[in-house]
């Protein structure tokens, strides 16, 4: 049986990611700071599962540490996903996010080469794109500067990744996701945000749980079929699944390169108003809304083409946007 470190394993992608990786008979060490997430997550993991996954409370940061995990836990594979994800936040703190994200990075590269540990899974973003001149985006679409510190910690993390297993022959895939959204089905696991929720779907489930008063519509004036923004969301638990076929490929030794990245999202583009006709159907709720100006930042649209991914990693995405916006709601409930 192999053994997984997953990094930042209580947040919501990893904890996903943990209970498919369980599922599929993987033994799990957690490592987990706890900045943005609950140690209740560790528990409702092994309700799920029923294999309470090894867990250890690290700062990525502290070099020290890392390496005395290495010592003393010997792992075959790491997924990597412990990082600062706010995009906003990210331009405020630059060094606070260069610091985690790419710090940490390093120091567990660091190690897997010290210890010839060969397979890493790497989270990166379909930000990488910024705006991309044509839709479906698919990996050949160049990389743009980013726009955030955020989105330039995964361009600059893919490339310290693939100058690694270059120089060191390891290998690693890079997984630029989507828009991640929804819950498990056991409506244990599910995304947690702290304080007011910037991505849509959060904010749409707590303003149908009267939390917030409306959802304010980021523009309605793009060059879209509707006028508002599209995006690819992506069910949690099927992104969760393409970790651990990629994972596979690096085990079975599928892959085509030591350094390879793939587009993980469903294909398909919705509009903010597709998405709220979508919510209110597949719950019943109607939702408050009104359309304001543009956020700032924004792209006008993005959605994947999945053809690489599906045919290379022998993954594709199985649940619908109804079903994901269902069990986000389930979960808000929840709450
Ligand atoms: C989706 C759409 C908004 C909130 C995400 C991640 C980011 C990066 C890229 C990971 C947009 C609109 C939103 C609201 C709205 N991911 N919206 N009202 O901007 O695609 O970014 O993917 O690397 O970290 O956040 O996602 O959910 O914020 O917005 O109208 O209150 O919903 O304008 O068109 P986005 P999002």
């Amino acid at each position: 049986m192999k053994k997984i470190l997953v990094t930042g394993g209580l947040g919501f992608i990893g904890s996903h990611t943990v209970v498919e990786l369980q599922n599929k008979g993987f033994e799990v060490v957690i490592i987990d700071d706890l900045s943005n997430s609950k140690i209740d997550v560790l528990e409702n993991i092994t309700e799920i599962t029923g294999i309470k996954p090894l867990f250890h409370e690290i700062d990525l940061r502290v070099k020290a540490d890392v390496t005395s995990f290495f010592d003393t836990n010997k792992v075959d594979g790491v997924i990597h996903f412990a990082a600062f994800k706010a995009v906003g936040e990210s331009i405020q703190k630059p060094l606070a996010y260069y610091e985690n994200n790419i710090g940490s990075l390093v120091y567990l590269l660091q190690e897997m080469k010290n210890r010839n540990i060969d397979h890493f899974i790497f989270c990166s973003s379909c930000t990488v794109y910024g705006q991309a001149d044509a839709l479906p985006i698919n990996e050949n679409a160049p990389v743009k500067k980013a726009e955030s510190t955020y989105g330039n910690t995964k361009q600059i993390g893919e490339e310290i990744i693939a100058e690694s297993c270059k120089a060191y022959n390891m290998n690693a895939i890079a997984l630029r996701y989507f828009n991640p959204i929804g819950a498990h089905e056991s409506i244990k696991i599910g995304e947690l945000p702290l304080g007011v929720p910037q991505n849509l779907i959060p904010f749409i489930t707590q303003t149908a749980a009267g939390l917030r008063k409306e959802l304010s519509v980021f523009g309605a004036d793009y060059d879209t079929s509707d006028g508002t923004a599209v995006r690819d969301y992506i069910h949690v638990v099927d992104l969760a699944k393409a970790h651990i076929a990629a994972l596979e490929r690096l085990i079975n030794k599928k892959n085509k390169a030591n350094f390879e990245f793939f587009n993980v999202g469903t294909g398909i583009g919705s509009s903010v108003l597709e998405v709220i006709t979508a919510f209110e159907k597949a719950t019943g709720k109607p939702l408050n809304y009104k359309i304001v100006g543009r956020r700032e930042g924004d792209i006008v649209a993005a959605y994947a083409d999945t053809t690489i991914a599906n045919k290379e990693l022998n993954w594709k995405t199985e649940k619908s946007l109804e079903a994901a916006l269902a069990a986000a709601w389930k979960w808000q409930q929840q709450q």
